[in-house]
Parts: structure tokens; C-alpha cells; sequence
């Protein structure tokens, strides 16, 4: 079977699409003919190197969501998965393959009314907004800025934090038609990447969810009112500079509270508790998913230059 493989770090340039062996289901795994293979702000992290400290190597095969058919499983899983259309989570690697291997404990039947494109972009990203926006004690009332949103974490945080309550949302993006574009979702106010902008846009915010990390998250910090809460769940703007705690310990009379998190920290059963709930809310159309473009498994690194360039709103996904 086909699948893509970084065989240099860097551009988009160093993935390449190799022939592999079918992978064998293992005990507990089910194996998946992939439909739709979601294309994440994770996978370019991982292909940029940034996550190098975390031991990617060579020949690392990149993808952690897929959808489609359940095609065999391994020892001690119920044969009755055979043929169930499904999403599922493979970890940091094995996504982006013609067939690839899940633990049935990270395997979701798909909906009737949902696509397999739709749960590939909101999948694995939708329970990092919900579980961030619970992680920050996110209360009705309480004005929220969700920074980097215009990824499928952000697109779903935005709906999660309006439809939740919140007395505003504003976001952080790289113009105004992606501005325009976050407000059908519920953002109420539109600032620069840098945090300007945004007529009327609240001075401080009691929550931020943040994407991006890098050199300006100190900016941002700045951007908490008394009692706020940092949430920083990415870092596809790289890593902030070593020394930003001590703008935490500079306003220290203001109660701040900083935050990273992580959905691996929160137990499976209630990732897929939230996940099968938002696949719901999903088929009725309550919760919105945005698909950029699908494109073909070969063309994975035309998906990473996409990325990289800026223009992907939402998700990328590739089809085999
Ligand atoms: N916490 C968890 O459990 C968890 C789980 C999965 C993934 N992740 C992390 O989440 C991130 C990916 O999330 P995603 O797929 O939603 O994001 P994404 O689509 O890669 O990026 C979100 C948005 O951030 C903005 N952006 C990109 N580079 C930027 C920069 N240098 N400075 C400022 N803004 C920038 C872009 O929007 P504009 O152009 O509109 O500004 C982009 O659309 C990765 O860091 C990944 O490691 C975390």
C-alpha cells in the first residue's frame, strides 16, 4: 500500500510517498481502509522538526486521524467491527496510509449524516477545544479569545465558547475575509495576529485558548484581566521565549493563571464521550466543520506547502 513517510525534516519537500507492507492488526487494533485522512497543525509541527526533542526519526510516517471501513481485526476485538464505517485516532504516526491501525479504544463508529471528511476535521481537534475551554473554568459571561483560530481547534473552540455563553469571543487571524468567515462561527470580535484591531474588542480577556505559542505569547499574557486563565494547547507558531513566566510573576497582585494542556491527559473514555457527542451535534448540523480542500494521499506535500503558506482554513484532508 501507499503511504508518506518524512524522509527529511524541514519543507514539505522532505515527505515522500513509498510503498509499504498492509499493516497487520496487533492484539486490541483494528485495521481501517482510510477514506479520509486528516491533514494537522500536529503533522507540520512534527515534519518542521520543532517536536525533535520527542524522538521523530527518519522515515516516521505521519498522520494521527483517519476515517473509513473497518477491514480486519486483531486478537481479542469484536469481529462484528468488520465493515463499520468509523473514525479513528493512530496516534502521532500511521495516518497518512491507504490502511492503517487504531486501538479499538480510540475507534468511533461514524453517524449516519457524517461524513468521513467532516470527522477527520473535527475529530481528534474538537475535544482539545472542549476540554481546554473546561481546563480554563470557562464560565457564561466571561470574554474569550481564542488565538490561532482559524485551525479546526479554534474553529470549534469559537462555536463551543459562543454557544456556551460567553459574552464575547474574539479571535486572532491573518485577514479580514478569515475574520469574516470565524464570525459566521461566533466570534464577535476580529484582532491581527498581533492582538490588534478588533473594533470595541474587550481590552482584557478572562479566558485565552491558545494555538500558536511563539515569540508573542508574552503579548498576549499581557491581554489577561485580573483572575484570567492561559490555556495554551499548540504551538504552530514554535516555542515562546524562555523568559515568558516572568511576565506571569511580574503581575503576580493579579492572580493569573497559566496552563498548558493536552488531550493525552484526559482519560479515553471521556475523549470519546465528548468526541461521539460532537460527532452528533455534527450530523444535525449543530456544530460546524470547515474542510479547505481534499486532495490525493501522493499530493501530501502539496497539502504541508498549503499549510505552510498560510492559506488553509479549517482542514486539510487527504483522500487515497
Ligand atoms: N493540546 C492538544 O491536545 C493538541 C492536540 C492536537 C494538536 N495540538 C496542537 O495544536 C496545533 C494545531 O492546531 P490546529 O490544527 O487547529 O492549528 P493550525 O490549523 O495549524 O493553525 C491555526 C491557525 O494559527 C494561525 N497561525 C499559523 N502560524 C502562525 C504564527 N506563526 N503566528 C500566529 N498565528 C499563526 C493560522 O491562522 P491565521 O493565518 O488566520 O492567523 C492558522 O490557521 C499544533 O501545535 C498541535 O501540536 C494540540
Amino acid at each position: 500500500m501507499k503511504a508518506v513517510v518524512i524522509r527529511e525534516f524541514g519543507n514539505p519537500e522532505g515527505l515522500e510517498v513509498i510503498d509499504v507492507p498492509v499493516p497487520v492488526p496487533a492484539p486490541g487494533q483494528v485495521r481501517i481502509a482510510t477514506e479520509a485522512i486528516g491533514v494537522g497543525g500536529v503533522d507540520a509541527v512534527i515534519r518542521r522538526g520543532t517536536l525533535a526533542a520527542y524522538g521523530f526519526r527518519a522515515g516516521h510516517l505521519l498522520g494521527s486521524e483517519v476515517a473509513g471501513s473497518v477491514t480486519a481485526v486483531g486478537e481479542g476485538v469484536d469481529a462484528s467491527w468488520i465493515g463499520r464505517r468509523v473514525w479513528a485516532f493512530t496516534g502521532l504516526s500511521g495516518g497518512y496510509a491507504e490502511q492503517a491501525v487504531a486501538s479499538v479504544d480510540d475507534v468511533l463508529p461514524l453517524p449516519h449524516g457524517l461524513t468521513s471528511t467532516d470527522a477527520v476535521a473535527l475529530g481528534a481537534s474538537g475535544v482539545v477545544a472542549h476540554f481546554a475551554l473546561e481546563r480554563a473554568r470557562f464560565a457564561p459571561g466571561e470574554a474569550v479569545l481564542v488565538r490561532g483560530a482559524a485551525g479546526s481547534i479554534g474553529i470549534t473552540a469559537v462555536q463551543l465558547a459562543a454557544r456556551n455563553g460567553a459574552g464575547s469571543v474574539a479571535v486572532t487571524t491573518s485577514s479580514a475575509e478569515r475574520g469574516a468567515r470565524l464570525r459566521e462561527l461566533g466570534a464577535t470580535h476580529v484582532l491581527n495576529r498581533s492582538g490588534e484591531g478588533g473594533q470595541d474588542a474587550p481590552a482584557g480577556f478572562d479566558v485565552v485558548i491558545d494555538v500558536v505559542g511563539g515569540p508573542q505569547l508574552p503579548l498576549f499574557l499581557d491581554r489577561l484581566n485580573s483572575n484570567g486563565r492561559y490555556v495554551a494547547v499548540g504551538v504552530v507558531g514554535g516555542q515562546p521565549p524562555a523568559d515568558f513566566g516572568t511576565r506571569l510573576m511580574d503581575a503576580f497582585r493579579r492572580s493569573l493563571s497559566f496552563a498548558t494542556f493536552s488531550s493525552d491527559t484526559v482519560p479515553g473514555s471521556d475523549r470519546n464521550a465528548v468526541r461521539s457527542s460532537q460527532f452528533a451535534d455534527a450530523a444535525l448540523g449543530d456544530l460546524r466543520t470547515r474542510v479547505h480542500e481534499v486532495l490525493p494521499l501522493d499530493q501530501a506535500a502539496l497539502a504541508h506547502r498549503k499549510m505552510d503558506a498560510g492559506e488553509v482554513f479549517g482542514r486539510v484532508v487527504l483522500a487515497p
